[in-house]
């Protein structure tokens, strides 16, 4: 990884979503390094806030009571746009509005990586709620083949990312971001 020239973003953010385990959390630490600009997670700040784990959010409230809180957290990142690395949960572009606000607060890179991979990656998490059955797969792939598109419709730029470790995936948002950035000043 080299240390490229400083990344002007005009006070906006870079987000990262994709699917569980496709490395929004990893690829944004390593882009943070290289940027200067912090990290924020949305699953870690509702969680902070609600002082309450996300599988107990999704226990206690139900899965449509999180994505509210997704929305209200995305709701305030625009209105008080900040240069940072954003990670997103896996499922923040079920919501339409979620998927118009993530496509103007910055620049959205999906992380796009197959199934397969994902959960070889995820084989020992245990703090995911939906993929805390024993079909793990099946749920994978649906996840997948109803979330690509809306995936597809949120992103700036579309990363197919299974082959790539994670300073060569940030190196490449970090290239994209500045042709981005630049383009629109
Ligand atoms: C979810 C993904 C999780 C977390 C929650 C729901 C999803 O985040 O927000 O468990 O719907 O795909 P990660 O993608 O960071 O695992």
């Amino acid at each position: 990884m080299q240390a490229p020239e400083r990344l002007e973003t005009y006070g906006h953010p870079i987000i990262l979503i994709g699917l569980m385990g496709c490395g929004k959390t990893t690829v944004g630490k390593a882009l943070s390094v290289l940027t200067g600009m912090p990290l924020l997670d949305t699953d870690a700040i509702i969680e902070e806030h609600s002082g309450r784990s996300i599988a107990d959010i999704f226990q206690s409230f139900g899965e449509a009571h999180f994505r509210s809180m997704e929305t209200a957290l995305l709701r305030y990142l625009k209105q008080h746009p900040t240069p940072a690395i954003i990670s997103t949960g896996g499922g923040i572009v079920v919501r339409a509005e979620n998927r118009k606000l993530l496509h103007r607060l910055g620049f959205t890179v999906w992380l796009d990586v197959e199934v397969p991979a994902l959960l070889a990656r995820l084989a020992r998490s245990t703090t995911r709620p939906l993929l805390n059955r024993p079909d793990r797969q099946e749920v994978l792939e649906r996840l997948e083949a109803e979330r690509r598109p809306l995936y597809a419709e949120t992103a700036n730029l579309a990363l197919p990312s299974t082959h790539l470790d994670i300073h060569g995936a940030a190196d490449c948002v970090y290239a994209a971001a500045k042709d981005f950035f630049a383009l629109r000043s």
